[in-house]
Formats: C-alpha cells, structure tokens, sequence
C-alpha cells in the first residue's frame, strides 16, 4: 500500500498522518492505492461497510453498522423522466443518516491507530454529526469546526449529543476548512478527519461495491451531488478497482450535480479551468455550499475519465425535486441530496438504461428546509365529520 499524488504524480510510502502532498508548493490530497497483493481478494462475508476488509487499509475497530443502505428500484419516477431501471441508493439509512459513516469508521481506526488524542474536522454538518458519534464510541474528544449559522439543526443537534466541542468559526465552510488543516499541521495529536485524509475516502468507495454486487455490474450512469468533492472520487475510484478485480465487466458515467451559486467544479469542468473556487457560495443546501473544494483535482479526473457531466440546479428546483422525490417513492432526503433527481427532471441522459441517484443524507437532517412548503394541516374540531370533510378534500 502506498500514497500517490494525484497532481504531481509523486509516491509516498504509507503513513497515516500524511494527508495532502509534500512536495513543495504542491499540497494536493493524495489517494490511497495497493500494489499487487489487493488482486488475491477472497471470499467476502457479511454485510456493510466491513464486508469489504480485504480492501480496506484498516481492521475493523470502532463500527455503528454503517453502509450496507438501500438501492431502492423507483418505477414511478424512472417513468417520468424516462429511465427504465431508476435506482436511489439512500445513504440517508446510514447510522448517523449520512454516507458520511462509510469514512468515518476507517477514519476513526486510523486515528486509534496512531495514538490520537483528539479528531476534527471542519463541517458543513454531515461530517461533524458523524464524526462526533464515531469519536464518542471510540472514546476520543472530537473537535469541530462550522460555519457559523450554517449548519441545519438536525445535524447541529447530533453534534451536541454525542459530546463533540463545537466552534463556530465566523466564516464559510472554506475558511472553516483551512483552518482545521493548520490545526492538524501544528498539533500533532489531532488526526483530521475531513475528506483531505485518504484513508477516510477508501470507507467511502464501498458503495460502489455494494452497488455492482447488488446489480450484477455497474450502472450505466451514477448521479450524486458534490461538495468538497471527497464523495465522487471515492465512489470512482472503487468502481475502478471492482473491474480491476474482474468483478464487474464496465465502468458507469459519473455525473456530478451542483447548486447553481455554489458551483466551482461544474464551472472548472466546463471551462476546463486551471483552478477551481468560487467566492461567496450560496444555496439553501448548505451540506454543500463550498467554493474551494479540496478534492476537486479528483472530481474532474472521475468526471472526464468516465466520460460522464457535470450541471448545476437552482435552489427552486432542489426544494421541488426534495418533495416530489418523498412524495412519490416515500424517500425524505436532504435537500443537497436531492440534486441528483432535481438534474434528471430538467436534463435527460441519452442511451442511460440503469441510473443511480444516491442520496447521501437524510430529510430529518435539515427539517427546516421545509418551512417553505405549502402544507395541508388543518385544525378540526374532535369530530368525524370533520374528518371526512378533510379525508374527501
Ligand atoms: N451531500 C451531503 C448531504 C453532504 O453532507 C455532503 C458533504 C455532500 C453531499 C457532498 O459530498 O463533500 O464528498 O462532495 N458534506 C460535507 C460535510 C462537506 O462537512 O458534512 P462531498
């Protein structure tokens, strides 16, 4: 095992506190990757995140029974936009109710590993509310970084319960995030446990797995929301070594969906820019209302390597696609979770047969996003007639 660069191409050897490249002037996040021993994978046992052990850089140490979540086969809505086989993977049934968990659970045994005293990370919410669940099992202080009155309650509330110390760092979630980094650059003892950490992302690849294991191969095309763009590498990067492993025969698209003011991937992939930032980023969807994300190199090689695309969707049509997605397939996401169907109603995928939204976090994260949604709620008088008048409505 060892750690590659994926801007300069430089080799490390394998060392779990070494995050982003030290090649001078470089600072890019690096990948994990296996030399050729990872091709003997025997026989996998078990369910979840840990069935897949021989492929993770880790033995298991601190688990909740995260991965493992639904790939529900939505027929009504596949009829509307027109794709035979429509499938939402729900991250949101995660046990902190986020994809975020798949990482944690490597990342906190890194962190065990190497005689933390501490983890952190900053946060749009998910990752703060997973880490400090993850941290309170292992018995660790876990320190979190938020943007300041942008974090939905739920997960804010999470945080709180499970004993994490929480600052909230005047600034976005980019400041947030530079912040934590010098952090753990100065302080040994504090392992960082944002998507910068390599080993972090290798729990995230297993939904990939667990995807062709439940089709029989990959998907034609795969959609999900990016924030700081962790998610999407870790998910390509398995599905490519699932085929290496002669696991499954294809590779699907890969397309990537943003919110329209908080979108510097899609405007790089676009433009095929030579930075990635936007200033200022704003959407409702705060989970990833992020202008400088630090994975981005590796969001733009899954995005042009699997042919696949990138598009953004307004805040109007996240809100829609949120309700319309529980209402129809009884699916209650997030709204950052629901970008991936607010982009195939207004985008059709040509030639796409099976499509996988995932939906990374769940509806009761962000209750608030809601407050806008005309709602049927009627006070009755205690009376069945009353009742029936609301019943034939
Ligand atoms: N969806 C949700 C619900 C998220 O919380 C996030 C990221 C994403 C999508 C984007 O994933 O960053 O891997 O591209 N949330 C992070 C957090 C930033 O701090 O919880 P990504």
């Amino acid at each position: 095992m060892f750690l590659h660069c994926v801007a300069c191409d430089e080799r490390y050897k394998r060392d779990p506190m070494l995050y982003a490249c030290p090649a001078a002037g470089c600072e890019s996040p690096l990948e994990v990757l296996y030399d050729k021993e990872y091709a003997k994978v025997g026989k996998l046992t078990g369910e979840g995140v840990w069935r897949y052990q021989p492929l993770l850089p880790v033995k298991k140490s601190v688990t909740l029974g995260e991965g493992g979540t639904g790939l529900h086969l939505c027929e009504r809505l596949g009829r509307e936009l027109g794709i035979p086989r429509l499938f939402v993977k729900n991250e949101g049934e995660n046990p902190t109710g986020s994809f975020k968990d798949r990482g944690m659970t490597v990342g906190i045994a890194l962190a065990q590993a190497v005689g933390a005293r501490a983890v952190a990370c900053a946060s749009t919410g998910n990752t703060s509310a997973s880490m400090a669940a993850y941290a309170a099992r292992a018995g660790m202080t876990a320190l979190v970084l938020l943007p300041a009155g942008k974090v939905a309650m739920g997960k804010l509330s999470q945080a709180i319960a499970h004993g994490a110390r929480i600052a909230q760092v005047e600034g976005n979630f980019d400041d947030a995030m530079r912040l934590v980094v010098e952090l753990s650059a100065h302080e040994r003892g504090v392992y960082l446990l944002n998507s910068l950490n390599p080993y972090r992302l290798e729990g995230q690849k297993t939904l990939a797995f667990e995807v062709c294991e439940a089709l029989g191969d990959a998907p034609d095309a795969l959609v999900l929301p990016m924030g700081n763009a962790g998610n999407i590498s870790a998910i390509w990067k398995g599905f490519n070594e699932w085929k290496r492993l002669g696991r499954s025969r294809r590779l699907p698209r890969m397309i990537g969906v943003q919110a329209e003011k908080a979108a510097p991937i899609v405007r790089t992939f676009r433009e095929q820019a030579d930075a990635c930032r936007v200033e200022n980023p704003e959407t409702l969807a705060t989970a990833i209302r992020i202008g400088a994300p630090v994975n981005w190199r590796k969001a733009i090689a899954a995005l042009v390597d699997s042919k696949g695309d990138a598009g953004t969707v307004t805040d109007r049509e996240i809100l829609e696609a949120q309700r319309h997605l529980a209402k129809t397939e009884g699916i209650f996401v997030e709204p950052a979770s629901a970008t991936p169907i607010a982009f195939l109603r207004k985008r059709r995928l040509k030639g796409a047969h099976t499509v996988v939204c995932v939906t990374t976090g769940h509806g009761l994260k962000d209750p608030d996003a809601l407050s806008g949604a005309p709602v049927e709620m009627r006070r009755i008088k205690p009376s069945l007639a009353a009742l029936r008048k609301l019943l034939d409505a």
